[in-house]
């Protein structure tokens, strides 16, 4: 078994904590990093020269050093360095081909790295692997909401282990999700595992130009297809089978995931803030004092240079201010 971890997003919905020059998945929240608890997680899966990291250039140091104080290192060679992100596609590509030039076919996990997941899923990931033999493995959580950020699993046919995928659906709007969550679907984890094989040649059928791509030493990255494994593959592919994933999963995706994973007061809010006649709040402030009175339902992030004061059920458009601020240099 091999590995893959992408840890080249720029988290947007996690501003102003998460920054373009310092991602969430390198944020401490709580002792280790996502990225580092992700990389200790692949190592109960495979030793560190069996795991490639594809990461943006400008994370390399980051990813680098924070392997490095785990007391690990992997090959330089297993940093793959994205002169500019691409989505997860073109990244899982480079990453499985990069393997198989090294060592032939083999399965593979790939490992987003914004991810909170507790210990049993390692055993899960373990017993899938013969289905990833012949199928591209989903892994399926139960949905709590209609939540629009993510992928939704129908489940087919049982196999042995598993069942067959009949739909996958990534990111519907808020009445389809809400159909979704009544008809027993799932949500996709966003983590995945594969023969090299099944997924080059899945990829071949409906990437075509993006497989080709990739048939050449070095394939110039600038100018492929921005394009998610979601929308590009598993939307497509029939080759698609899912497990169930029944442990601690967390996507801290925005700061509403984030505040969920918290320990909440008797009136529901959490964070550094004093509170008063206010429910349902989150505050992290970094240390600066922080008094919330008469709020309900609202985010304050203050990172010393940004504040962020956004309602609880709109923070997945916090990354539309990240682009905001963009455009406007
Ligand atoms: N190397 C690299 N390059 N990594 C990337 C890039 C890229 O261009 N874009 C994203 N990533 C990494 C992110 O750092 C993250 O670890 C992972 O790939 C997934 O990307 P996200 O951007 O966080 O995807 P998402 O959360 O919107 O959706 C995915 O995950 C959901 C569960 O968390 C999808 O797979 C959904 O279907 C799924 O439900
Ligand atoms: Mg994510």
């Amino acid at each position: 078994m091999k590995t893959i971890i992408l840890a080249g997003g720029t988290g947007t919905r996690l501003w102003p904590l998460s920054r373009e020059y310092y991602p969430k998945q390198f944020l401490n929240f709580d002792g280790n990093s996502l990225f580092q608890e992700t990389f200790l997680r692949a190592l109960k899966l495979c030793s560190p020269e069996e795991i490639i990291v594809v990461t943006g250039e400008l994370y390399q140091f980051l990813v680098k050093n924070q392997i490095e104080d785990l007391g690990f290192s992997i090959p330089d060679e297993h940093i793959l360095k994205e002169p500019c992100g691409k989505n997860t596609l073109p990244a899982i590509l480079w990453g499985v081909n990069k393997f198989v030039k090294e060592s032939g076919d083999d399965e593979i996990i790939v490992f987003p790295s914004d991810h909170v997941l507790s210990e049993d899923a390692v055993s899960v990931f373990k017993k899938s692997a013969e289905l990833a033999k012949e199928n591209i493995v989903v892994f399926g959580v139960k949905p709590d909401s209609p939540n629009t950020g993510y992928g939704y699993i129908k489940p087919g046919k049982k196999l042995p282990f598993g069942s067959i995928v009949d739909e996958f659906k990534e990111k519907p709007d808020l009445a389809l999700a809400e159909e979704y969550v009544k008809a027993g679907y799932l949500w996709n984890s966003g983590i995945f595992m594969f023969s090299s094989e099944v997924f080059l040649s899945e990829t071949k059928i409906y990437q075509p130009k993006l497989s080709s791509a990739f048939e050449t030493d070095n394939p110039n990255y600038s100018t492929l297809e921005s394009i998610s494994i979601d929308y590009g593959l598993l939307e497509k592919s029939e080759r698609c089978a899912v497990v169930p994933l029944d442990c601690l999963w967390s996507d801290l995706g925005s700061f509403k995931s984030l505040y969920q994973t918290k320990k909440c007061d008797e009136t529901g809010n959490a964070g550094e803030g004093v509170f008063l006649n206010s429910k349902g709040n989150y505050v992290s402030s970094g240390g600066k004092k922080v008094a919330l009175v008469g709020i309900e339902n609202t985010a304050v992030i203050d990172s010393g240079d940004a504040l962020l004061v956004c309602n609880m059920e709109c923070t997945e458009s916090v990354k539309d201010i990240v682009q905001h601020y963009r455009d406007i240099g």
